[in-house]
């Protein structure tokens, strides 16, 4: 296997043999082929795809680069979920101790930011103290004593995930479908599961933005797990729009929280009770989803869910503190408004703009060896629909200096269009579900 060969070869177009393809991708885990070549296959991938051959290769790769947990002696279903990715979504963090609280075992494995996304365990990282990088043992530990525990991925499991991860966050080349389903899934199968829940998102600030190939990339992925024994289901959700209204690491745990002790914004709300309600149902496939929800909503009313989350924060070494006063969470050092300067109808908010903000404002890396500020971000105060008076408050900037104010304000004001009535219809929030039996419209 010659790695320029390889390189041009994909450029070029051709079919890689998977027994060149596996060579490729082995010498970059143990470092003989480097980040320079791999960057330029990955340009290359971006242009001419993957076959489902090829994409099998991928996930078989990033799956033997490291170990498979197995759980199967706690006895009892574990199921996890993972997004493809969007603005303002925070419900990983509220999930996981949900479920864990209605008896289900979740080990969740997260990545940190993204592209234009900001990841989980960016965000859990802005609870002091908190750590993300448990050994598998310690991670067991949690997951026994709590029924969550949230980490990212490790020398352990799927480290070439990990590398690959990082390498497309700055070469652009995180938008490829193929590329999304072997990171995502390469994960899951490693994570000794006994179900699976997708969240794919659609709409400008998804990476894959058409309805059409976002259902080819839930299909991919849920083919993928099933033909494994991985019981999975996809749902598509909304990205025409931020989920929430903070944007930015920190600022997202906040209003997490917020979910936990049953405030914070609607759709929020409903995507967790909507999310965990699936999760149960890979479970028991017997219970009907308005009983699942229902199940869900009594442990998030009744603070069971939040009282997991302390746990899980405290034993992954985290400061509980910030759990009553959120202002002890990673912030930033001012914060600006941006009001409205006409009346008019918010028509839209556009998502991608308002996470590369973030990522501008020192929140998302630009290199991979770079350090991020996690106080940074958007609370956005409007939604698309809705009327504003010149002065309205349209979204808070939260910056390092005034530098990035000024920055932020241009951020708010190219994502935050307000005009004449004329708004562009908004997707519903859970549009379709992907299943082993096919794609149906959500109910
Ligand atoms: N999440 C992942 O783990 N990988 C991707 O490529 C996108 C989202």
């Amino acid at each position: 296997m010659i790695p320029t060969r390889i390189i041009e070869a994909k450029r070029d177009g051709e079919r890689i043999e998977a027994d060149d393809l596996r060579a490729f991708l082995n010498s970059y885990a143990t470092g003989d082929t480097p980040d320079y070549q791999m960057s330029a296959f990955l340009v290359a991938v971006y242009f001419n795809g993957l076959d489902a051959d090829e994409t099998d290769v991928f996930v078989q790769s990033m799956l033997a680069s490291g170990t498979s947990l197995d759980l199967s002696y706690l006895g009892a279903p574990r199921v996890d979920k993972h997004s493809t990715g969007g603005v303002g979504d925070k419900v990983s963090l509220a999930l996981a101790p949900l479920v864990a609280s209605l008896g289900v075992f979740v080990p969740m494995m997260s990545g940190r930011g993204l592209g234009h996304t900001t990841g989980t365990l960016d965000k859990l990282e802005a609870i002091p103290g908190f750590r993300t990088d448990l050994s598998l043992s310690d991670f067991k530990n949690v997951l026994e004593r709590v029924g969550c525990a949230m980490i990212g991925q490790t020398a352990e499991i799927a480290p070439l995930d990990k590398r690959l991860y990082a390498l497309r966050d700055v070469t652009g080349t995180v938008a490829v479908r193929p590329l999304i389903a072997a990171s995502i899934m390469s994960k899951k199968l490693a994570e000794g599961l006994t179900g699976l829940l997708l969240d794919v998102k659609v709409g400008a600030g998804a990476f894959i933005p058409e309805e059409d190939r976002a259902i080819e990339l839930a299909t991919t992925m849920v083919d993928i797990g099933s033909r494994r024994g991985l019981p999975t289901v996809a749902l598509l959700t909304a990205m025409d729009r931020p989920l929430g209204c903070a944007i930015g690491n920190g600022l997202e745990t906040a209003e997490a929280i917020l979910c936990l002790r049953g405030g914070g914004p609607d759709d929020l709300r409903e995507l967790l009770l909507r999310q965990a309600s699936e999760m149960l149902r890979l479970t028991d496939p017997t219970v009907g989803s308005l009983a699942a929800t229902a199940r869900a909503e009594e442990s998030l009313d009744g603070g069971r869910a939040f009282e997991r989350f302390a746990e899980m924060v405290g034993a992954q070494g985290g400061d509980t503190s910030v759990l009553d006063d959120p202002g002890r969470l990673a912030t930033a050092a001012l914060q600006g408004t941006v009001v409205a300067l006409e009346a008019g109808v918010v028509s839209e908010v556009r998502p991608k703009e308002l996470g590369q903000g973030v990522v501008a404002l020192g929140g998302g890396r630009q290199r991979m060896d770079q350090a991020i500020d996690l106080g940074v971000g958007f609370e956005v105060q409007v939604r698309p629909g809705e009327t504003v008076s010149k002065g309205d408050l349209l979204a808070v900037v939260h910056a390092t200096d005034t530098r990035g104010l000024e920055i932020g304000e241009q951020v708010v004001r190219a994502a935050v269009r307000v005009g004449d009535d004329s708004m562009q219809s908004q997707r519903p929030l859970v549009s379709h579900v992907v299943d082993v039996s096919g794609v149906s419209a959500a109910t």
